[in-house]
């Protein structure tokens, strides 16, 4: 949701900035701008579009000249993608420079005050009430650092800010509260970024800014600044991926890439969790004693976030006897729930910085409960904030569309139920064995569902289906929660309309939208419900929909009597069934966008990281 990157050392800036900027574009791509101290004037450049359109117009950046620099990659909240919108936006004055990730919720009051004092506006921005308040205290106070303090002092909302000022030609400021933002160590330069990617070419070692925190940088110094203005000591930490992780790396398309690193996603999350067939995990505090006086477990996130908490439930309640609900970020917080220190909250994420969801943990650990996050973005808001957390090893994940994450965000959900019930005696011993070995060959199993073979398969019904209009993802008890992230799926990459509900739950109304030629996917993998499902599937047909059904291999002769169409998977312990049903729906869904002509990676109206409620 925007992102922001900057430089100063003793390149030129603008390619840099540009070349970030491209590794941030799953952030928002609806405009993007740069602006180049130029040693005697700030140089901007923005444009509608995306980031292409920028790069043509500057020849790459090297039309613009300066070894120090802003830039921004957005996803428009306030005022409309336009080039007047495009961040950088300057001061009236035309001394300052912002860009900014996040928003400024008392903008319009600020507005009006600034107004007030002749102060002009030319866009529709919050961004723009950052760049007048601070080129209005800098105005009054002639220096950078005491306006943007004073500027900082009077904004309320979300923001990470990188702030140029005409009168200091080797000098950024950047400041956070509620939206990410990382410092970068080079060798004679020095880089801030909304997230790794963007510097990971450039330096290894970060510091992570904290809530409130200021950095004040040029080429070859640093100071960082508490929310009070006191200066702080950051640890630096070092990155451990490789750059390719964050290429496409022969793939068309960044989803595509990343579904084919489920496997490898799974077994980095999983592996060193299980040690000498005890399920390990480092850290977490959940003890027999505190688990028995538990009388209710949430699990709270956004999007397919929160259908991994969904089938959570599914999976807790079975496990543990732990009355479980799932509920949504945006919603939890004005439901008031009744929560207090008996309850435990999962949080679950990946990139850690959802605002909704920051939100809700929030809420929740102020009602007293104890939280646990599980989290892919190390050192995220989300997983600093909660008192415990799990990090999903699915390495970034660039494709606007998760995958690996969700595989890898109920994957730890897997190894927390069953350790959680090892706890509470509620799972035998015969059954806990058979978890662990069966999470141990999960990733070998998801390869299964990779192979030419499967992937052709998939590739087929897409090419058959593309053209439907409307779709409905059915399937009964973990099924139908995947039948969510599918159906999600199709939404977001293909833009084609589809809905999800339990197999039972069709009849019961929305089967009056069934016709001639309306796609039903159906799931049918949950062995003791699949004659229901059969059942479900012949009621559908029986309206003229066209069936697509995702089985298990050794019930693909059954379920071929009623679809018209068959994806199959191998059979695995059935509780750990949904991490390879899960695999033909992201494919079709990507398959379907393809042949529809849809962006993938970089879906319309959409951002990765919503960091906005
Ligand atoms: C769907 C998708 C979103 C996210 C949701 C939560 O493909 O990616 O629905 O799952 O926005 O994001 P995180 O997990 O970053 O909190």
């Amino acid at each position: 949701m925007c992102g922001i990157v900057g430089y100063a050392g003793k390149r030129q800036a603008a390619p840099i900035l540009l070349e970030g900027l491209s590794k941030l574009e799953y952030r928002g791509y609806d405009s993007a701008g740069i602006c180049i101290h130029g040693e005697k004037s700030l140089q901007i450049a923005k444009a509608k579009g995306r980031l292409q359109v920028l790069c043509d117009q500057t020849e790459n950046g090297n039309a613009v000249k300066g070894i120090i620099g802003i830039g921004h990659t957005r996803w428009a909240t306030h005022g409309a993608p336009s080039d007047v919108n495009s961040h950088p936006h300057l001061s009236d004055s035309g001394k300052i420079a912002v860009v900014h990730n996040g928003i400024i919720e008392n903008e319009a009051k600020l507005r009006t005050q600034l107004i007030a004092k002749g102060i002009q506006f030319r866009s529709e921005t919050d961004t723009e009430v950052v760049a007048n308040l601070v080129g209005y205290y800098y105005e009054k106070t002639g220096n950078f650092v005491t306006a943007v303090r004073k500027a900082v002092s009077r904004i309320e909302g979300s923001y990470a800010l990188g702030i140029l000022c005409e009168d200091l030609p080797d000098t950024i400021i950047a400041v956070k509260k509620d939206s990410p933002l990382i410092f970068g160590y080079g060798e004679g330069e020095n880089f801030i970024a909304s997230d790794v990617p963007a510097i990971l070419k450039h330096t290894q070692l970060v510091s992570y800014l904290e809530e409130g925190e200021m950095v004040i940088f040029n080429a070859s110094s640093v100071r960082f600044f508490d929310g009070n203005g006191d200066p702080v000591e950051k640890k630096r930490e070092q990155i451990t991926w490789e750059l390719d992780a964050a290429e496409r790396g022969g793939y068309d398309h960044f989803m595509l890439k990343e579904i084919f690193e489920q496997p490898k996603a799974l077994r980095d999350t999983i592996s060193p969790r299980i040690q000498k067939g005890e399920i390990v995990l480092d850290g977490i505090d959940l003890s027999a004693q505190y688990l028995q006086d538990v009388r209710k477990i949430y699990l709270v996130a956004c999007g397919s976030a929160y259908y991994v908490s969904v089938l959570a439930k599914y999976i807790i309640e079975k496990t543990c006897r732990i009355p479980t609900e799932a509920v949504m970020a945006s919603e939890f917080r004005y439901a008031e729930p009744v929560i207090d220190e008996r309850n435990l909250v999962i949080i679950i994420s990946q990139s850690g910085e959802t605002a909704d969801t920051l939100a809700a943990l929030r809420e929740a650990k102020r009602l007293g409960a104890k939280t646990l996050a599980i989290v892919n973005v190390v050192g995220s808001a989300i997983a600093k904030t909660a008192d415990q957390t799990i990090y999903t090893w699915a390495g970034p994940e660039i494709a606007v569309a998760t995958t690996k994450a969700f595989s890898t965000q109920l994957a730890v959900v897997y190894l927390l139920a069953a350790y959680m019930a090892r706890q509470l005696k509620t799972m035998d011993e015969e059954t806990y064995r058979a978890w662990v070995t069966g999470l141990e060959q999960l990733p070998g199993e998801a390869e299964k569902v990779l192979t030419a073979e499967k992937v052709e398969a998939v590739q087929y019904y897409a090419s058959r289906y593309y053209g439907h209009h409307d779709a409905f993802y059915i399937g009964r008890n973990v099924d139908s929660a995947i039948c969510l992230e599918g159906s999600l799926k199709l939404k977001e990459v293909a833009y084609l309309h589809s809905e999800a509900y339990p197999a039972g739950e069709l009849k019961h109304g929305p089967i009056s939208l069934i016709e001639n030629g309306t796609l039903v996917v159906a799931l049918a993998t949950v062995e003791p419900l699949f004659d229901k499902t059969m059942a479900n599937i012949r009621e559908v047909k029986a309206r003229g929909a066209d069936v697509l059904c995702v089985t298990l291999e050794d019930m693909a002769q059954e379920a071929q009597k009623q679809g018209d169409g068959i994806l199959t998977i191998p059979r695995i312990l059935p509780v750990l069934q949904p991490s390879l049903s899960l695999i033909p729906l992201q494919l079709f869904s990507y398959y379907v966008a393809l042949n529809r002509g849809c962006d993938v990676d970089k879906p319309r109206n959409l951002a990765k990281s919503v960091t906005v409620e």
